[in-house]
């Protein structure tokens, strides 16, 4: 019987990374501004989407799914438009494979008036329940009820209200994300009080703006949102993944290497480059992007993930791979997810000497790292995986890809235009 194949990518680790890398359009903002397009007239053009990724494929299938036309014109563009606006249902087998697809609750309650989304599941980064999604479409007025696995989501036409948003681990980001869009097209004021302020949220919010919608204080955890009849297409270009940038610049940072990010917002990574900073690294401004320089000495340091603008909790394992060769001991705290620490185990299987306590890790670091078969969990724990065997004495071989190719668009080849010596090969199971 002939067996399976699977990818992996092998990595010989050892060199400084030089050149030069294009970050791509970010995912998380690409998937609900693809979501919010369910509430718009006419076709938007959407410029800088991150196609290659399995994320943002799945979106694409979804709103096919949802009676949308797709096309893609050229490259990194979307054509959107709706066809039929009859279907409301988000089936299980495309929730399930993609938690950012319930951001499309808000936006067909909104427009549609009904919504049937599969409820997703816990993931390993930890349980990711959805009741301040709930709560806050409840209080715009949304009739909801579960069943079969489905929250089943009913209005006339919602109603403008206040909503209190936060949670025991801070903001929601795709929460806030679903009740902005909901609230767009509501009768009367909405005003979401701790709405998450992430770029991504923000880059929402000014697509939804361009598209004729009336919302104040974007940036802020205060966002007023006054209904409008309907909304227009928008030709619009996404923001770049600052955790794409993140995750390049500690690339850059553990092999001690010379690298230029192109495409890059500094002004979204104030928290990260403060921590590179700290760990002795040169980050510098460029008319494009900016030059990450890795000094010859990686420092330890603390670190606590937290909602924007403090440090993402989307580059908290790249930065432990970074910290578990630094000089010293480092304290890294969860607090936005406090089980993502998967990584953890696969980090000490290539000699780095890291252990949870509670929402915390104490990283002690060590002289250097050790080639190993390591495995994926999620997605950047997957990246912090790659960085390792940057800097690994030594082969290492990661399985798991699914995860990445869900967030990191052509992963390899970027890495290689560096200099590393990286490929994804194919191997009998
Ligand atoms: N939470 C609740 N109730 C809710 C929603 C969230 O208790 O109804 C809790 C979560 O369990 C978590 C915290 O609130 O402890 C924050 O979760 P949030 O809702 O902000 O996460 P999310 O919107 O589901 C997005 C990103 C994640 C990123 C988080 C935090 C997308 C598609 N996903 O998820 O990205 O980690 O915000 O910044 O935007 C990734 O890209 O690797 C990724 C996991």
């Amino acid at each position: 019987m002939p067996g399976s194949v699977r990818d992996k990518i092998v990595i010989q680790g050892g060199g400084r990374l030089k050149g030069r890398v294009n970050i791509s359009g970010a995912k998380n903002a690409a998937l609900p501004i693809i979501a919010a397009c369910i509430l718009t007239q006419g076709t938007s053009r959407i410029k800088g989407i991150p196609r290659q990724l399995t994320d943002v494929k799945l979106m694409e299938e979804l709103l096919c799914f949802l009676g949308l036309q797709v096309n893609h014109s050229g490259e990194g563009v979307l054509e959107i438009c709706t066809e039929k606006e009859n279907l409301v249902t988000a089936p299980y087998e495309l929730v399930n494979e993609m938690r950012g697809s319930i951001c499309v609750l808000g936006p067909l309650l909104g427009s549609r008036g009904k919504a049937k989304v599969a409820l997703p599941g816990g993931c390993v980064i930890g349980q990711r329940p959805i009741d301040l999604h709930i709560k806050g479409l409840q209080t715009l007025g949304a009739e909801i009820s579960f069943k079969d696995g489905y929250v089943v989501a009913k209005a006339d036409r919602l109603k403008g209200a206040e909503i209190y948003l936060g949670g025991a681990y801070g903001s929601t980001v795709l929460g806030t994300c679903n009740i902005m869009m909901a609230a767009t097209l509501a009768e009367g004021t909405t005003v979401i009080e701790s709405a998450a302020c992430e770029p991504e949220v923000q880059d929402l919010a000014n697509f939804l703006i361009q598209a004729g919608a009336k919302i104040s204080g974007v940036g802020t955890n205060r966002l007023i949102i006054e209904g409008v009849k309907e909304l227009h297409s928008v030709d619009y270009q996404i923001i770049p993944d600052r955790i794409e940038a993140g995750t390049f610049m500690a690339a850059a940072a553990i092999t001690r290497g010379d690298v230029v990010l192109e495409n890059v917002r500094l002004d979204h990574l104030g928290a990260v480059m403060e921590k590179f900073r700290d760990i002795g690294v040169e980050i510098t401004q460029e008319l494009w992007g900016c030059s990450v320089k890795g000094g010859d000495n990686i420092l330890s340091t603390s670190i606590t993930t937290l909602p924007y603008p403090g440090l993402p909790t989307d580059m908290q394992p790249q930065l432990m791979s970074l910290l578990s060769i630094a000089q010293g001991t480092s304290v890294i705290t969860e607090k936005v997810f406090p089980d993502r620490f998967m990584h953890i185990a696969e980090l000490n299987r290539m000699g780095a000497s890291i252990r949870k306590e509670g929402p915390s890790a104490i990283v002690n670091g060590v002289s250097h790292l050790s080639g190993a078969q390591v495995t994926a969990s999620d997605l950047r724990a997957g990246a912090a995986l790659v960085l390792a065997g940057l800097v690994a004495k030594g082969t290492t071989e990661i399985s798991g890809l699914h995860y990445l190719d869900r967030g990191y668009e052509s992963l390899e080849a970027k890495f290689a235009q560096l200099g590393a010596r990286i490929e994804r090969v194919q191997e009998e199971v």
